[in-house]
Formats: C-alpha cells, sequence, structure tokens
C-alpha cells in the first residue's frame, strides 16, 4: 500500500480479550473526527457468510484470508480498517501482513487466558471446558502469540477507552511518520535546484519554495484528521486554540543549512494534547532517518528500514558532548559549557535534529538561548528526547507548554541526556 491510502489494524487476541470492545471504542474515535473506517469483526463476518466455516484450521485459513481481502479492498479506499479475528496462528497472520503490505499493524490484545476464561462474556469458555465445543482457541486449539506486535494493548489492565486512545495515537504516528517521510522526499527532490530563500519579517531565518512544498505535502496528508495544524509557513488563524489537539509542524527546519548544502535540515511533526507534546516524528532526508516516538511506547529511529530504540547517552560532566549551531553560538550557551566544562563540541544544523541526536546518544547536551525558535522547533523533538530517556525544558527550568497564544520560546530551552 502506498503513502495515501488507508491503514489495517490487525487485532488478534483470544475470544474474549476485549477486540470488538477497543475496536467499538476506536470506531466512535474515528467516527467523531470524520475519519472514514470500516470494522471487521470475525463474529459478524462469520454470521454474514452463507457458507459457513468452522474453527478446524484449514477452515480459520480461509477466514483470515478472507478478511485479508476484505481489508485490502476497504484500505484501497483510503480507510481506516479494524479487523477483529482471533486469528491465533502465526502463519495466517503473516499471509495477511504479507497480502496487505506496508500499510498493515498487528495489535495484540493481551489478556491473560484466565482473564477472559474468568469474564467469559459469551460462556464459550464454559461449553468449551464442558466439551460442548471443539477445537476452542485456548481450551482445546491453540493460541499462538504475536512475537513482535506492532502495538500491544493490556486490556486485562487498561480499560477499553484507554486501550482505544493508544490505538488512535499509534495510528496518528503513523500518519505523522508517513506524511515526514513525503515531506522529506519532496524537499530532497528541490535540494539540489538551486532555491534561493529570502528572509522573514521577524528574523525567523530565510524561506524557500521548499518550505512550502514540504509544508504542502504535510497538510494534504494530515488534512484527514480534522486536527488543526499549526505550521510555520502558514498564517496562524487561532482556531487551535479551541482545540485540546494540535499538529505542530516545521516543514522544514534548518533551512539555512539546506541553502548551505550541509545535509543538516529535517522535517518535524508533533501532536501536542493539553498542551503537551504526545507523539511526533523527525525526518533527516540526506540520511534518510526517520526519528519517532510516542508517549509511553519508547522512542525508535527508523534508518533504511531498521528500527532501533533509542536511548541516551552515560556521558557525565566534562566528557559530555555539547551540540552547537553551524551558524551561531550566543554567550548563555559558551557559560553552561564552561560551567560543566565541556571540551567536546559537535555542530549540527537543525534545532529538531540536535534533540534527535541527544535522543541517539551522539550528543549530551543542547542548548539554545535565543529568543528566535518556535514551538514547532522542539515539539516532535521534545516527545522523542524525553522517551528516549532525556530532558527538554526552558532556560528557567520548566516544561515546555504548547499550543500557546504565542508560540515562540522566549526562555529559550536546554535539551539533556538527563544522565549528567
Ligand atoms: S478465527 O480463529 O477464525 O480468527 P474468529 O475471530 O473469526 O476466529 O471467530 C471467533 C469467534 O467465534 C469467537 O469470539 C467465538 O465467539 C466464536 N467461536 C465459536 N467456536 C469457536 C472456537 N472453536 N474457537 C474460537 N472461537 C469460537
Amino acid at each position: 500500500m502506498r503513502n495515501n491510502s488507508g491503514l489495517v489494524l490487525w487485532f488478534t487476541g483470544l475470544s474474549g480479550s476485549g477486540k470488538s470492545t477497543v475496536c467499538a471504542r476506536l470506531g466512535e474515535m474515528l467516527e467523531a473526527r470524520g475519519i472514514p473506517y470500516v470494522n471487521l469483526d470475525g463474529d459478524k463476518v462469520r454470521a454474514e457468510r452463507k457458507n459457513a466455516l468452522g474453527f478446524s484450521k484449514e477452515d480459520r485459513d480461509a477466514n483470515i484470508q478472507a478478511a485479508a481481502e476484505m481489508a485490502l479492498e476497504a484500505a484501497r479506499d483510503g480507510k481506516v480498517v479494524l479487523v477483529s479475528f482471533i486469528s491465533p496462528y502465526r502463519s495466517h497472520r503473516g499471509l495477511a501482513r504479507k497480502r496487505i503490505g506496508d500499510g498493515f499493524a498487528e495489535v495484540y490484545v493481551n489478556s491473560p487466558l484466565a482473564v477472559c476464561r474468568e469474564r467469559d462474556v459469551k460462556g464459550l469458555y464454559a461449553r468449551a471446558a464442558r466439551g460442548e465445543i471443539a477445537n476452542f482457541t485456548g481450551v482445546s486449539d491453540p493460541y499462538e502469540a504475536p512475537e513482535k506486535a506492532d502495538l500491544e494493548l493490556r486490556t486485562d489492565v487498561e480499560s477499553a477507552t484507554e486501550s482505544a486512545a493508544r490505538v488512535f495515537d499509534y495510528l496518528c504516528l503513523e500518519a505523522v511518520k508517513r506524511a515526514a517521510r513525503k515531506a522529506g522526499q519532496a524537499l530532497l527532490s528541490l535540494y539540489d535546484s538551486g532555491l534561493k530563500g529570502r528572509e522573514k519579517a521577524y528574523g525567523g531565518g530565510p524561506v524557500t519554495e521548499a518550505d512550502l512544498e514540504s509544508e504542502r505535502v504535510i497538510l494534504e496528508s494530515l488534512g484527514g484528521f480534522g486536527i488543526p495544524v499549526l505550521s510555520e509557513e502558514t498564517e496562524d488563524d487561532f482556531v487551535r486554540m479551541e482545540a485540546d489537539e494540535v499538529f505542530i509542524v516545521d516543514p522544514l527546519d534548518g533551512t539555512k543549512d539546506f541553502l548551505q548544502k550541509t545535509g543538516d535540515f529535517s522535517v518535524m511533526i508533533g501532536l501536542a494534547r493539553g498542551g503537551r507534546a504526545v507523539l511526533g516524528a523527525v525526518y533527516w532526508p540526506t540520511e534518510d532517518k526517520l526519528y519517532f516516538a510516542m508517549k509511553g511506547g519508547g522512542a525508535f529511529v527508523d534508518c533504511g528500514g531498521v528500527v532501533r530504540r533509542l536511548a541516551v547517552s552515560s556521558r557525565k560532566g566534562p566528557d559530555a558532548v555539547m551540540l552547537v549551531s553551524r551558524n551561531h553560538r550566543l554567550p548563555k550557551e559558551i557559560e553552561i559549557a564552561a560551567e560543566i566544562g565541556i571540551r567536546s563540541f559537535k555542530e549540527v544544523g537543525s534545532a529538531g535534529l540536535k534533540l534527535c541526536l541527544v535522543a541517539e546518544g551522539v550528543g549530551d547536551i543542547y542548548v539554545n538561548s535565543s529568543d528566535k525558535t518556535s514551538e514547532w522547533d522542539i515539539c516532535a523533538g521534545d516527545v522523542i528526547l524525553s522517551e528516549a530517556g532525556g530532558i527538554l525544558r526552558d532556560l528557567k527550568g520548566e516544561r515546555i507548554k504548547y499550543n500557546k497564544k504565542d508560540v515562540r520560546n522566549w526562555d529559550g530551552f536546554r535539551a539533556e541526556s538527563g544522565r549528567g
């Protein structure tokens, strides 16, 4: 499946694990935002089918294959597809993943067998225990739990609403990752075309046709979410102030570096909820590195298809490496470096990339004491850094609040590994 098409969320788990309940809640969330979706539920799809399938391995295989075909068709239509089938065999789920391709995500609805048996919503576990139902999953038939699901829901310890909210965030993050990549590819195609920048009014640095093209791609990709967007190159209409959720976007961070061809520029998309950064992606086109994180889910980097978990370094004090701009170094930054006794400095363009490089452990501290940056320079990097174990604060030591009326970072910021 390609960029603008839908996504298949394949929910697998024991009978009674909560698949249908989570999907129903998630459906309500999608509905409320006007996001087109379909819900394919094992029980319902089986009931609607004329030639009833049973529960032998072969019949389950046919059932899953038919579900995969239906899901693929709906996803090609641009819909979000919620598939909730027990789908107990790894091999069957593997085939569905292969058939659907890029836009497939396996969601493991994990509730221990004892809990499902105890709940026994449909009374089927009791009947299976009495031997009235043959091949009952978890009782007289196997359930092969996913070894590496894209997302795992612990429905025994979190509510269906909490689980659904996590899936929604996963969905948002996938859309944000796709949008950042797509915008980054648009930037690369303009990289060698000799674009010229013009200075922005308040000294916010240069802007080019590339910034605008990248922003266009992002707005188009995220438009379907019905979430307001605060973006560097779009005039702020403040409608966002009434919303709890806002995408905060820098279509091209490091425009100067883009023009100087240092390679250090990035696309940044964050989502703030209730004033806090909750998920985000930073794409570094010239390195094909995609950094991303979701609150509570860890931070990762996808480098040419290989995904690694990010963790800040443990270098301390004078051994720390300070990341600095290629274009400016302010007295406050020099003062902080001297206080710590830092001897190593590494020049990197793009504020967002510096945050990610602290998250990755390449550097340990990055201070920006200017008042020239804004929320879009740090929102995505904030969640990536904190999920990697680091800390981002303003220079007064406060956590950053997002979706403020005035989006400038007047108090600068300081990002560090937090282990120093
Ligand atoms: S799957 O294995 O082929 O993916 P599916 O999700 O479609 O299963 O159907 C599972 C539902 O069928 C269960 O939630 C339960 O209500 C019902 N059911 C009836 N018999 C069985 C059985 N032997 N094993 C599992 N579920 C069964």
